[in-house]
């Protein structure tokens, strides 16, 4: 699997807090079938803002420590962006802070909303060429309630990233019912860990993979899981599949979580 969203570069943000802790957790990304995965520290104006050739050189540095260790594990370089009016100063082109350095970006919402200027945000970055893709929205409070703004995003060729720990319940049944519909209304295009360390937010896609096959096939899981995240990698364009009617899934949706818990 190729896990498109990590915060595995340590003393970059709030992810692994030191190199020990990031190759613990490639290690145990590779146990759990992940054989790529990005590195997307958090691109933040006033926070944290690293100079992209030094994401590149770290991501090659971790690398050479990991395969030193025994671990086999592919280290992209990438960042989560925020959305931040602000952040667009640095981003006029393709290439920098985007994913494998190709034309997908992720972009990060707010935690609890979404900016007036969401619209214009994506707009600018799409006639710079980028191909933005929307981290974990199933998150997002705002979203949640008004679900057909990300059918419009979606259909403006926006991707969608849902994280792993979002559709396994990890981040509460709000979140899970919100990914689930996600998921099989086909709004899901690719996904990731998330991870920030060993304990609550750890780079294991394995458990989301299966439940993504009970609720839509394992064709679909392997395309969100592999074959989309490849393509993202290689800066090629994804089909994006026709999203069903929102009360399509429901029942089904139910059911399968009744059988995921027993
Ligand atoms: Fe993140």
């Amino acid at each position: 699997m190729i896990d498109v969203h990590s915060h595995i570069l340590p003393n970059f943000d709030d992810g692994a807090k030191d190199e020990e802790t990031a190759l613990a957790m490639l290690a145990l990304a590779f146990e759990n079938g992940t054989g790529t995965i990005v590195a997307t520290p958090h691109v933040m104006v006033n926070e944290w803002l690293p100079e992209w050739e030094t994401v590149v050189a770290e991501c090659d540095r971790l690398a050479q420590l990991a395969t030193a260790q025994g671990t086999d594990i592919t280290i992209c370089p990438g960042a989560e962006v925020a959305m931040e009016y602000d952040i667009l100063e640095k981003l006029e082109k393709p290439g920098p802070y985007c994913i494998n350095g190709s034309r997908y970006i992720l972009v990060e919402l707010p935690a609890n909303y979404i900016p007036a200027y969401a619209d214009e945000f994506f707009f600018i970055l799409q006639t710079r060429g980028f191909y933005p893709i929307l981290a974990h929205p199933e998150r997002n409070p705002e979203l949640a309630h008004r679900p057909e703004r990300l059918v419009e995003w979606i259909e403006k060729g926006i991707l969608v990233q849902m994280n792993g720990t979002s559709i396994t319940g990890k981040m509460g049944s709000r979140v899970m019912k919100f990914a689930e519909q996600l998921v099989v209304r086909r709004m899901v295009h690719c996904l990731g860990s998330d991870a920030h360390g060993l304990r609550t937010r750890r780079p294991k896609l394995t458990d989301a993979f299966e439940k993504i096959s009970d609720l839509r096939g394992k064709a679909a899981a392997e395309a969100i899981a592999k074959q989309n995240p490849a393509k993202v990698l290689r800066g090629e364009e994804i089909t994006i599949p026709e999203i069903a009617a929102s009360d399509g899934g429901g029942v089904v949706s139910r059911l399968i979580r009744r059988l995921w818990k027993n």
